[in-house]
């Protein structure tokens, strides 16, 4: 069976029911994500590349630390929109890395391993197309060289705390002492500022989130009538959660690849949760994992931070 299924099938058996939000991204997905980065309530991706345009040699210095050999790998790159600015500074300040793109669409890897060497000349890329921890270890593979590692776009955040704690001591157990990671946080701010960002008017997120839905019916074989169930954004500022959910409007029978699944009105199904931190919550997960903070960038308004860790 495959992990897609094997998932899905489990997580709705589940109680409550969820399912998990890395599966958002198919090629109806990236385009709804790409429309949610365009609406004008979501803001971390202006944030994040306000600290990429400002304070692109500043941070270019930060990562390099010293060292002029490395391998620059990312998680989750994407289009690497943000991250190409930090390309193009670090190949004019002439240092020697190879960037490793990681990414669990193959389309866009091998996107990116043509396109970028034409827009930056002396460019060298290696994508991996695979989920993070075993391209990790590829890249660990493939040289020994000092890592610099970018996680960008607040892709922690769709993690639990707990969750999250786990993760970065996984990252740190395969990295070397003064190896360097780039982690993007989306902070804490006023309620209604975050709330808006998960609820924009044009309605990309609610459709971000029942794309899923489809994708179960196409790919899975299920029966899910998505104009049977209602987006439910919501943000808790006293643990900075913002989580969503799928609401079932009526009592409601679901067949996916044969097996049934009941949805009682009013029942949920926890989608994504997108974790906002206080900077202070940043600095006490480096140091619970292993990381010592080098230094916080900041957009204008303090809505974001990309920060600085090195591995002790
Ligand atoms: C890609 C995980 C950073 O959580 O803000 C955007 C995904 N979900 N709108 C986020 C998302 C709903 C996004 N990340």
């Amino acid at each position: 069976m495959n992990q897609f299924l094997e998932e899905v099938l489990n997580d709705l058996s589940n109680s409550p029911k969820r399912l998990n939000s890395k599966y958002f991204y198919d090629e109806k997905g990236d385009k709804l994500f790409q429309d949610i980065m365009n609406c004008p309530e979501y803001y971390p991706t202006d944030c994040e590349m306000e600290i990429f345009t400002a304070h692109t040699k500043e941070l270019a210095l930060a990562l390099k630390n010293g060292f002029n050999t490395f391998d620059l790998v990312e998680l989750g790159a994407g289009d690497a929109t943000k991250s190409s600015h930090l390309l193009r500074e670090l190949v004019d300040m002439q240092v020697e890395f190879t960037y490793m793109p990681i990414d669990i669409s193959s389309s866009m890897i091998s996107y990116l391993e043509e396109s970028l060497p034409l827009k930056i000349e002396g460019l060298s890329v290696q994508g991996l197309n695979g989920e993070y921890f075993d391209m990790l270890q590829q890249s660990n593979q493939l040289s020994s060289r000092k890592k610099v590692v970018l996680m960008l776009g607040g892709n922690l955040g769709n993690e639990t705390p707990e969750n999250a704690l786990a993760f970065c001591r996984k990252m740190r157990s395969v990295l070397q002492e003064g190896d360097i990671l780039l982690v993007g946080f989306d902070l804490k701010k006023h309620p209604a500022t975050i709330l808006a960002a998960y609820n924009d008017a044009a309605g990309f997120t609610r459709d971000f989130n029942l794309n899923l839905l489809h994708r179960i019916n196409s790919e899975l074989g299920g029966n899910f009538d998505s104009t049977q169930f209602e987006h439910y954004p919501t943000y808790d500022p006293s643990t900075g959660a913002c989580k969503s959910f799928l609401i079932s409007k009526i009592d409601q029978e679901v067949i996916i690849s044969g097996q049934t699944f009941i949805f009682e009105a009013n029942e949920f199904i926890f989608m994504e949760i997108s974790q906002k931190y206080s900077v202070t919550e940043t600095e006490e997960l480096a140091a619970a994992c292993g990381f010592r903070t080098v230094r916080h960038f900041f957009d204008h308004k303090q809505w974001f931070v990309d920060t600085v860790w090195q591995c002790v």
